[in-house]
């Protein structure tokens, strides 16, 4: 083995939990790639492309002034986002037009209404939505005011990640500038359509990224999520009919209400149209945000956009959409990035926040830190998840360390098993479970090589003492 190839000792720890393993800044030069085209950063890379000012010259508020000029009828508006395909890009993937018609008809129920803008970015690897609000605050905006119009929603509540204050004051003074300008408050752009957007920052918790403990949480209360039914469009914020979209969903709106659905389906695939942000992070040589069509090979866009596995090294594993989606192994890298196919190949779409491991890194080190991160995220209102997340951490924490027994593998297994499908009021305890079973099923041949060692083969130096581990049983 030469020196460069040597294993390094904790950097998959790091790789998951240190702001290197975020792009810094998020921002890198897109490959430019022919008949490719790029819309949602394409004002990203302009000097000032934050202000009122510099949207303006990119064209912007184009679309709500289409919407409003017209005008185009609520039922029309959702009927183009329907049409485009869009589907949401906070991880589910759920039809955004969809989405929108579930909301109660104003005529027959007219309580207020309200759309909940997801900015909470807590899943491990995702660093997109940031990009967004950092460099193109009234973007999401205009996808804010535009979603509202369409659903009849009074108000708009836009719920940051705690740590993302550049986002928060960005939008912040955009905000400011939209208001001043007319675009937000009364009477937008001398219309009769009246609609506030207001800012609220998280304080940490990744339970607050789950759409109701995000309701729960802007109310004022402790980030608890709700059971479902009722569901958000029904009983939402304050008991109001209210729908949660993700950032890049939002953004993705001018967009199509300006282009059409029509030029929206010519990117992307059939059932996931459009282009997406996909975070790439992990030990690979250019990590960031880049921006490409849905259904990619992930090894195009591991070699062409993220510039291959460093330093010459070999691919061991890949997370395609945040951690919550698990390891695979790097014999399917070939599998498409979009909702169908990598759902085909075994795992989601996420986020597409991607990690890459190369052939140095120790996957139990890996499922350790994920492990650890759910553990400490869980609500703790229902006992698999508050239990399970907690036994999930000690086990893979035993066997990275060298303490662990075999029949530790199928009490992973079997403790994963009974967190999830569904099993719980929320799906933190899933975004657990199926990296557990993604770890035994794709690299279980690791988890025995530590048990039968009794240490880690990849760390030299993780034979820490750790007395306070017990067995479960
Ligand atoms: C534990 C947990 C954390 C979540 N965190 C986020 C998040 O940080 N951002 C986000 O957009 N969606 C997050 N989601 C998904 C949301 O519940 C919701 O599905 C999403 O905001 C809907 O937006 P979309 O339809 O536009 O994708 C999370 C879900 C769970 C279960």
């Amino acid at each position: 083995m030469s020196p460069e190839s040597k294993p390094a000792p904790s950097r998959i720890g790091t790789a998951l939990r240190s702001p290197g393993a975020q792009p810094r800044g998020g921002l890198v030069p897109q490959p430019k790639i022919d008949k490719r085209p790029t819309y949602l950063l394409s004002r990203v890379y302009t000097e000032g492309s934050h202000t009122l000012a510099g949207y303006k010259k990119a064209g912007g508020y184009a679309a709500l002034e289409k919407v409003l000029r017209t005008p185009l009828s609520y039922a029309q508006v959702i009927e183009i986002v329907k049409d485009s395909g869009l589907r949401g890009r906070g991880g589910a993937g759920f039809s955004c037009g969809m989405k929108w018609s579930f909301m109660p008809d104003p005529t027959k129920d007219p309580r207020p209404r309200y759309l909940a803008i997801n900015a909470d970015e807590s899943e491990p690897g995702t660093c997109k939505d940031r990009v967004l609000m950092e460099r193109d605050p009234h973007g999401l905006i205009e996808g804010a005011l535009i979603a509202c119009y369409a659903m009849r929603a009074q108000a708009a509540y836009i719920y940051v990640r705690g740590e993302y204050r550049l986002s928060y004051d960005r939008m912040l003074a955009a905000l400011a500038e939209a208001r001043a300008a007319g675009l937000v408050g009364k009477n937008i752009l001398g219309t009769d359509f009246s609609c506030e957007i207001w800012m609220h920052r998280g304080a940490g918790a990744y339970i607050c990224g789950e759409e109701t403990g995000l309701m729960e949480s802007l109310e004022g209360k402790r980030g608890h999520p709700r059971p479902k039914p009722p569901f958000p469009a029904g009983f939402g914020l304050w008991g109001k009919p209210t729908t949660v979209n993700n950032v890049e969903t939002i953004f993705n709106v001018p967009f199509i209400v300006e282009g059409g659905a029509a030029w929206y389906k010519t990117m992307g695939t059939e059932k996931s149209p459009g282009n997406i942000l996909a975070g790439l992070s992990g030990h690979i040589e250019r990590p960031g945000v880049y921006e490409l069509p849905l259904g990619l090979p992930a090894r195009e866009i591991l070699e062409v956009y993220g510039g291959g596995v460093w330093k010459g090294r070999k691919l061991k594993a890949w997370i395609p959409g945040g951690s919550s989606c698990g390891l695979m192994p790097a014999a399917l890298i070939d599998a498409k990035m979009d909702h169908d196919s990598i759902k085909a190949a075994g795992s989601m779409l996420g986020t597409a926040a991607m990690i890459f491991f190369d052939e140095t890194a120790c996957t139990v080190r890996a499922m350790e830190v994920i492990a650890r991160f759910y553990d400490h995220e869980s609500c703790g209102q229902c006992s698999q998840c508050r239990e399970g997340t907690q036994w999930l951490s000690q086990i893979f924490r035993r066997i990275e360390h060298g303490k662990g027994r075999m029949e530790d593998i199928a009490l992973l297994e079997s403790l994963a098993k009974g967190m999830a499908p569904a099993k719980t009021i929320c799906a933190l305890a899933d975004a657990a479970a199926i990296p557990t079973l993604a770890s035994v099923k794709h690299f279980r041949h690791e988890l025995e090589e530590h048990v039968k060692l009794g240490r880690c083969p990849f760390q030299t130096g993780s034979q820490i003492a750790i007395p306070e581990l017990a067995h479960a049983h």
